[in-house]
């Protein structure tokens, strides 16, 4: 507890006065924090025993910005424009120590004062951007001016962090300090802080854009291209291009009319609902208090495909070591070819050197034996999606795996339960649903079965989080949810098809929606023999998708699939072949093609999967809406700046999407198209999807 208030401590190092921000777990600038820092500041002032001012945190973060539970409440001053004013404009030097981060709002209150040192693991940046804003308390206007326009241009519209030695190589910083903090940085400021310096009063970093008219546009440009949320992008390259043509408080309040129309958009409501969504996720619901994850030091992998070398490099990556089973050396070869053939090509790319490669390479090992796994905290299977095969090796897997090994499956869609129930441990038996390729996606799917343990589950999911996945829990049921929505969305695409459109037209809904890939070119990339055996094995039929797997059209591995490929083998051109394979279905089927909106198509891939949505979070499949679009996010690459599908529904309206749903069903015939309960139940009472288990809104 400050002796300021609760968020703030002011403490006295002989003339240098030292005020401390302490408001866990980041330091949000929230009302309480912003009161505290006005008052100490003023204090400071107005002390004749104080010369200096050192403006620190915690270890954990200088700031981590505005508090983001407060947009759209009513705002409460002293805002933080006012206290970086008031900081900025104190007649004694002060100095901003920065341990941790200093993000948006955090910075900008560092870049109020007028030195700024910093730990050597400090991290400064301006990631206002990811969340569809752009910083709001000054941050276009001094960045600039402290560090020229074009670093400050990269660094507001990527919104990636810069760590300290790079800080320190910009001038974000004057210093980098190892010493212990404050104590360092007191005494840094007693030798280098002379006189209070404004940023705001600086314009000689700035002179070059003001020579060179095209600059600007110039460096944005290409930064534009690349940038996720459009609309502030844009707005992010105005504020700085006003920094270097008008005053600072015409810029200023510029950027301030930017911020109050950008809280408001869409796009920023979106991505704000994603960074709680994904933090919320992390909470593992009905988890009991207390339950600590097991020690995991050793990894296996049972199978060396597609998934079960990806998922060994996961491991790998991480420092953990994995043995790698397989049937035959044949396989082990093919397996850890691939392996070495992705760490090639990321040395190639220069992502990693061939040293790190060869150290990860180092951690894995392949096995013909099953022995091999005795070691392994964990065990994950990604053999044929056949259950008869699965519970043979679960049988295996029980008599070789250490008691307290966790026993996973990567199945798709299979039943956990049945997997766990051959085993005798059943309690440490759960699926970890990885999505392809298993090095590179981040989603992961934690399968909690009927009696799997609470050790267990958080077992799984702090090793998803130590390889670097973005872990949800959800329950067993055909397809867990990404998959079960999926199938939604798969088999609209083909009756779109056969009704009237093309798979061009299809694609390009969800193209221009945000997505990278539409249904049949992903479709295509992923093989479509993969769907093909899914539904023989269920003995299900989709007239077009069969046709083309028949016809040996298996996706780009075969050089056609709905497209056919050209040179490169990637680039998907429509082809007459197909037209006339979906005409020549519509027609068996007696089915009048029509022409179908690209509004239409999109609502008939959408709707049907928020509906299929609704009915996982009534089964408790899902703990709340944010975790299944957390899901889409990063296992489907749903575009961030709309928020996931559940979150999508809120904004396009649940009376609107119900009603939809309604008319499809009629047309169609097909009644698994009706609004599902909980969705109708909203729709009726206003209500979002928010409201259901413990998501927000
Ligand atoms: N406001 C409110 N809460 C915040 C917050 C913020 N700016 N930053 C983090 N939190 C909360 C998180 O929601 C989480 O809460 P929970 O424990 O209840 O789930 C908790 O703090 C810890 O966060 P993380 O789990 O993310 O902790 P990490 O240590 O992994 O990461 C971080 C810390 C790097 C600060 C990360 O939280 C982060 O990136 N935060 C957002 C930073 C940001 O975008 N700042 C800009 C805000 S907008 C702004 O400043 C506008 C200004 O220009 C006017
Ligand atoms: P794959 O066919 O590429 O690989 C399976 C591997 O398992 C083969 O190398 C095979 O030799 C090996 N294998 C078979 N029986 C074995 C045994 N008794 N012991 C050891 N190894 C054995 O299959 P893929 O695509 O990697 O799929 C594996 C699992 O992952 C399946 O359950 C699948 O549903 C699931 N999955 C697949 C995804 C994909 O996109 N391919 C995505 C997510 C999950």
């Amino acid at each position: 507890m400050g002796n300021i208030n609760a968020c703030v401590d002011l403490q006295r190092d002989g003339d240098v006065a030292v005020i401390v921000m302490d408001n866990p777990p980041v330091n949000a600038l929230g009302f309480a924090l912003r009161d505290g820092l006005m008052q100490a500041f003023a204090r400071a002032r107005d002390d004749a025993g104080v010369r200096l001012v050192v403006l620190t945190g915690t270890e954990r973060a200088f700031s981590g910005g505005a508090d983001i539970t407060e947009f759209g409440k009513p705002p409460r001053e002293p805002n933080l424009r006012q206290v970086i004013t008031a900081i900025e404009d104190l007649p004694k030097p002060v100095v901003a120590a920065i341990q941790g981060v200093a993000l948006g709002g955090g910075l900008e209150l560092a870049l109020g004062c007028h030195y700024r040192v910093a730990a050597p693991k400090a991290r400064l940046g301006l990631p206002e951007i990811k969340l569809g804003l752009l910083p709001g308390a000054g941050g276009t206007q001094r960045l600039p001016r402290l560090i020229g326009i074009e670093k400050a241009l990269e660094i507001i519209v990527t919104g990636d962090p810069v760590p300290a030695p790079a800080a320190l190589a910009l001038g974000m910083v004057e210093a980098m300090l190892d010493g212990p903090f404050p104590a360092a940085a007191v005494a840094w400021a007693r030798q280098n802080a002379t006189a209070p310096r404004r940023l705001r009063e600086r314009t000689d970093k700035l002179e070059p854009a003001r020579a060179d008219a095209g600059l600007i546009d110039r460096v944005a440009a290409p930064l534009l291209k690349r940038a996720r949320a459009q609309q502030a992008a844009r707005a992010c390259a105005e504020a700085v291009r006003a920094a270097a043509e008008k005053s600072f408080d015409e810029g200023a309040a510029l950027e301030r009319q930017f911020f109050m129309e950008l809280v408001k958009s869409d796009e920023s409501k979106a991505l704000r609902h994603v960074f709680f969504s994904e933090r919320e996720a992390q909470k593992v619901p009905n988890l009991p208090a207390g339950v600590e994850p097991r020690k995991v030091l050793r990894a296996a992998v049972i199978g060396a495909g597609t998934m079960g070398g990806g998922i060994s490099m996961c491991f790998a990556n991480a420092g953990i070591p994995v043995t790698v089973i397989e049937t035959s050396q044949e396989a082990l070869d093919r397996g850890l070819g691939r392996v070495e053939g992705n760490y090639n090509t990321s040395v190639k790319r220069g992502s990693i050197t061939a040293d790190e490669a060869a150290r990860r390479r180092a951690l894995l090992e392949g096995k013909l034996d099953f022995a091999a796994i005795a070691d392994a905290d964990i065990v994950i299977e990604a053999v044929f999606e056949e259950m008869e095969l699965k519970k043979q090796i679960f049988r295996e897997l029980d008599r070789h795996a250490k008691p307290g090994a966790v026993i996973a499956s990567n199945t798709s869609y299979l039943d956990i339960n049945e997997m766990a129930a051959v085993t005798s441990r059943p309690g440490d038996v759960l699926g970890m649903h990885f999505f392809s390729p298993a090095n590179v996606m981040r989603l992961l799917e934690v399968v909690r079965g009927a009696k799997t343990s609470p050790e267990a589950l958080a077992t799984a999911v702090a090793v998803g989080r130590a390889i670097g996945k973005v872990p949800v829990v959800v329950g067993v049921c055909d397809g867990f949810v990404g998959n079960r929505m999926l199938a939604r969305r798969g088999a609209q695409g083909e009756r779109l098809l056969l009704e009237g459109a093309l798979p061009q037209e299809v694609d390009r809904a969800l193209t221009d929606f945000g997505f990278r890939m539409g249904p049949f070119a992903m479709g295509d990339l992923a093989g479509l023999d993969i769907g093909w055996r899914l539904r023989q094995a269920r003995g299900t039929r989709a007239i077009v998708a069969d046709a083309l797997v028949e016809a040996g059209r298996l996706g780009q591995k075969t050089g056609k699939g709905y497209y056919a490929y050209g040179a490169d083998g990637r680039t998907p051109t429509p082809d007459p072949e197909v037209e006339k394979l979906i005409t020549d279905a519509s027609a068996s089927l007696q089915i009048q093609r029509r022409a179908i909106s690209q509004q239409e198509i999109l609502e008939r891939l959408l709707f049907p999967m928020i509906n299929e949505g609704a009915r996982i979070l009534e089964e408790g499949i899902a703990a709340r809406a944010g975790d299944i679009d957390v899901i889409w996010l990063h296992g489907y690459n749903w575009p961030a700046y709309r928020g996931g599908p559940m979150f999508y529904a809120g904004l396009v309206g649940l009376p609107y999407v119900a009603s939809r749903l309604e008319a499809f069903a009629d047309a169609s015939g097909d009644a698994s198209l009706r609004p599902a309960p909980l969705l109708a139940r909203l729709a009726a009472s206003g209500e979002g999807f928010g409201s259901v288990g413990t998501a927000r809104g």
